[in-house]
């Protein structure tokens, strides 16, 4: 997630060096009235409507790649309640096997079909692999009621906020006159490539005029808190050549898995760049391949990484990081190593600067509120 203007982030776990779990909306700071009992009568009044519909986004399976079918929901959701949905069609990733269309959902409050919209209010509809059914553990809410499933959290659970607290931001009145000023916009693709938002940065949604957004509020699990970063990153692939031979003859060859372990871990015992609010660079080996056989000197190894950029700048970041680590790596053998580490980003800051930085639902109903002012 990479913007131009004002975000308010209400984001990923690894916000400013804690790398926290996700956890159960249990034991989270939620307001009590979200989940006092049923009958208490502080529940407020969008609580039925949030709830179900959470459960009908987690319900549809909507794998990145395959967003099709909550997308078609989300526009049947939407127009039943006035807005105008335009979708973003995405070209084909493999266009002699198109398979089923991808598109990004872009909706405002109608009639106007020329908004002028100074505030985005964005989430992505795509989730990780595999589906897990949608479930809940009573269905009386109380402080204890655990819901689950995939998605339920990244980011469905912003998705459902995100239009529950836009719709009753329109029905208090508040931004009477100017209710097309705040833009919906659900992508594919957050979890893979990011080609949904990627591709809605280069067209903008071909709105006339073109949108000129004042601030954007993106929805992703930060355990109810403002963010105002998140850490960089980028991935490598990392070949290592070596010389096969016999297992019992271990002078005449040169183990690739041996060179390449040894790089790895002293990276991953290395500082690769830290700094206090984004806390410590990481590195995910989430691929460690090579050799053919037990007794036989492995010729090649080849690791796939994903790295967690702790520094800035945000352009720029991400390349005193691979340099370091192709350093480290090249310290234990000089020739051994190939590298291909493509172009992310470093650290990015977002500007937060907003009151209130506790409740994101509140604090982001005034914000709009405050932007629109
Ligand atoms: C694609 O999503 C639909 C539901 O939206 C689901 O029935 C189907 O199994 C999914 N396909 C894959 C390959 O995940
Ligand atoms: C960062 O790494 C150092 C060791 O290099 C460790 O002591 C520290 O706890 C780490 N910080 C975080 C936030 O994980
Ligand atoms: C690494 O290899 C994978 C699989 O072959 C490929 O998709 C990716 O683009 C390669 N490059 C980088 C820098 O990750």
């Amino acid at each position: 997630m990479r913007v131009s203007v004002p975000v308010l982030l209400l984001g990923s776990s690894r916000v400013l060096g804690l790398e926290l779990q996700q956890q159960p909306l249990r034991g989270a700071q939620v307001p009590s009235s979200i989940i006092s009992p049923a009958s208490d009568s502080n529940a407020p009044t969008y609580r039925g409507d949030l709830v179900s519909l959470h459960k009908s986004l987690v319900e549809i399976s909507s794998i990145s790649g395959n967003e099709s079918d909550v997308g078609n929901f989300l526009v049947n959701y939407l127009e039943a309640r006035d807005f105008v949905v335009q979708l973003e069609f995405l070209p084909p990733t493999n266009p002699s096997n198109p398979g089923k269309p991808r598109f990004n959902v872009l909706a405002w409050p109608g009639p106007n079909r020329h908004p002028s919209p100074k505030v985005l209010v964005s989430s992505h509809i795509d989730t990780v692999p595999p589906f897990i059914p949608y479930s809940r553990s009573d269905e009386n809410p109380t402080a204890d009621t655990v819901i689950a499933g995939r998605g339920s959290v990244d980011a469905k659970g912003s998705v459902a906020a995100q239009i529950t607290a836009l719709l009753s931001l329109l029905e208090s009145g508040r931004i009477a006159g100017q209710e097309d000023s705040v833009m919906l916009l659900f992508v594919v693709g957050e979890e893979t490539s990011g080609d949904g938002m990627r591709f809605f940065s280069e067209t903008r949604g071909q709105l006339d005029p073109p949108p000129d957004f004042k601030a954007a509020i993106f929805g992703e699990p930060t355990e109810g808190r403002l963010v105002c970063g998140h850490k960089g990153i980028f991935t490598c692939n990392i070949t290592v050549t070596g010389h096969a031979g016999h297992s019992g003859y271990p002078w005449l060859g040169k183990s690739a898995t041996e060179v390449l372990a040894r790089g790895l871990v002293r990276v991953l015992d290395t500082d690769l760049g830290s700094s206090e609010e984004f806390g410590n660079t990481t590195v995910n080996v989430g691929m460690f391949e090579g050799g053919v056989a037990a007794n036989v000197i492995p010729e090649k190894a080849t690791a796939r990484l994903a790295v967690r950029v702790a520094v800035g700048p945000e352009i720029g970041g991400e390349k005193i990081v691979a340099q370091r680590l192709q350093d480290v790596m090249r310290s234990v053998d000089e020739d051994a190593f190939e590298f291909d580490c493509n172009n992310g980003y470093g650290v990015v800051k977002c500007d937060c600067d907003v009151k209130g930085k506790s409740w994101q639902l509140s604090t982001a109903i005034a914000w709009v509120d405050e932007l629109l002012m």
